[in-house]
């Protein structure tokens, strides 16, 4: 595998401005904006919002391009796979672009970070399929889910509609990863012992300090808290002991 490049040399026009995660959060934490459990859901965290998502789905293409770029003696219908997803995440970038239009905005209007493409380190296919696949696109599931319930309760159906369609992929994207994260460690459970730890990391980079729950944990869903979207986490391959492992965890991040 070559050095992967790294992110602020991604290919972006000269009014992005690209930062690290953490140094995103101290900033906002410094200005006061640090949020506890609850997401504030006024006009400008969608904006926000939507166009945080519309970079994601920036580097989710990347990513999978650099995927298939790096392993190119993985199986033909991995590459395969790899390629779609290429071409789904470009249809998503555009549609998230068109949302973040839709809200009075444009692209470069916010900073990017660049948790996403940092999943692309993993050396082995199916360590990053894990992290990236399941992990990250499992949580897009849930992101999504939980922006699908708002716009229904903000009566939005151009928003509600557009994360529908992008859903149904990532859910497909989701699966390709559990299949392929299964296949190519099959008879070498170390080797899938590494690719889960790896999607266990991701997994608890993004529990925003114990800020998502299961919808059931919720006294009053409001559509505030991130919740685990267990039906489309079912749907893209994740097995029940799979997402209470995810529950699990993030229970225990809530207790401190
Ligand atoms: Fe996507
Ligand atoms: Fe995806």
């Amino acid at each position: 595998m070559e050095r992967c490049i790294p992110v602020d040399r991604l290919a972006r026009p000269d009014n992005f401005v690209l930062m690290r995660g953490r140094q995103v959060r101290d900033i906002r934490e410094e200005q006061g904006l640090e949020r506890n459990n609850a997401l504030p859901f006024d006009e400008e965290t969608l904006r926000a919002r939507l166009h945080g998502i519309y970079t994601g789905e920036l580097q989710a293409m990347e990513a999978a391009g650099r995927t298939l770029f790096d392993f190119p003696d993985a199986p033909w219908e991995f590459q395969l796979d790899m390629a779609r997803q290429v071409w789904d995440e470009a249809r998503h970038a555009e549609i998230f672009q068109r949302l973040v239009e839709y809200m009075g905005a444009a692209p470069g209007d916010y900073v990017e970070t660049e948790i996403l493409w940092r999943c692309t380190q993993a050396e082995d296919p199916a360590a990053r399929v894990a992290g990236i696949n399941r992990g990250l696109e499992g949580l897009a599931c849930d992101v999504f889910d939980q922006l699908i319930r708002i716009a229904q309760r903000n009566g939005d159906e151009v928003i509600e509609r557009s994360i529908d369609y992008v859903l149904a992929d990532e859910i497909t994207h989701v699966r390709m990863g559990s299949k392929w994260m299964r296949k190519l460690t099959e008879g070498d459970p170390d080797r899938l012992a590494r690719a889960q730890a790896f999607q266990d990391t991701v997994d608890e980079v993004f529990n925003f300090r114990g800020g998502r729950r299961l919808a059931e944990d919720l006294e009053k869903d409001d559509g505030m808290t991130l919740t685990i979207a267990r039906e489309a986490r079912l749907l893209a391959g994740f097995t029940e002991e799979e997402i209470q492992r995810l529950i699990e965890s993030t229970r225990k991040s809530a207790a401190y």
